[in-house]
């Protein structure tokens, strides 16, 4: 194989926009591409299952219109401009690894480059999805989760004093923070994390709260206790507690 008609054919798939399926471009595409039949062997290599760049948004799992003390508009930016903004850019940092999987002779440098990316883009997407799905519930915790937050941390009293100076540490930066089940150490703590690449390995997250400004500015500018306070309202403990059932805690 000729290394610049394999660069050439890389480079023409990967402007186009299909990295994600080097090997299954069809003939008509094949053609509009200008591939020779030497560029096109190139191109038929295995499909990477782990680059394939189809993620979606999940939809809001309770009304936006209903929450208490944060707004359908911020709601609904949220969701729209920096989670499905998120989802975006992994399938385009997946497609973009598919197609420099053939690049033999790109640095290790560029590559490291766009791998922070995916690791950033995935945390965003898992976070963000984790943080809208346990909110929309009555805030009023219970449960096997109730049992587990009594058990180390004395009280939930004591415990969302904990997670809510955890958060407001956050407030005018960036970053969430997390109810975590530890799979490693089997305990329960609230994490802080900086930003979506932050956590503890093997935190299991049963309670994510976004911190970024763009969580509650458009509602509370920069009072983020004001936010932190109507988050607890709107806690979907019920969805707390399935996360629990994931865990050996929920056994
Ligand atoms: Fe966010």
């Amino acid at each position: 194989m000729n290394r610049f008609s394999r660069r050439r054919a890389m480079t023409i798939i990967a402007a186009g926009g299909a990295g994600a399926a080097l090997n299954s471009l069809t003939g008509d595409e094949v053609k509009a591409r200008g591939l020779t039949t030497e560029e096109q062997a190139a191109t038929a290599m295995p499909a990477a299952r782990a680059f394939s760049g189809q993620h979606s948004p999940k939809p809001l799992p309770f009304d936006p219109a209903k929450l208490k003390g944060i707004s359908e508009k911020l709601i609904k930016s949220h969701w729209e401009n920096n989670y499905s903004g998120a989802v975006k850019a992994l399938n385009a940092v997946e497609q973009r690894l598919a197609a420099m999987l053939g690049e033999k002779d790109l640095p290790p440098y560029i590559y490291g480059d766009v791998k922070r990316e995916e690791l950033a883009r995935t945390g965003s997407v898992v976070l963000h999805e984790n943080y809208f799905a346990n909110l929309g519930g009555d805030g009023k915790a219970g449960g096997k989760v109730l049992d587990l937050i009594k058990q180390w941390f004395g009280s939930y009293e004591q415990w969302e004093a904990e997670f809510k100076k955890t958060a407001n540490a956050l407030g005018g930066g960036s970053g969430w923070t997390i109810l975590s089940y530890n799979l490693h150490t089997g305990e329960v703590h609230n994490y802080w994390a900086w930003d979506h690449m932050h956590n503890a390995p093997l935190g299991y997250p049963l309670l994510v709260l976004d911190m970024y400004e763009h969580a509650y500015h458009m509602d509370y500018g920069a009072a983020a206790a004001k936010y932190v306070d109507a988050f607890m309202q709107n806690v979907n403990w019920d969805e707390v507690n399935r996360r629990v059932e994931a865990t050996r805690a929920g056994k």
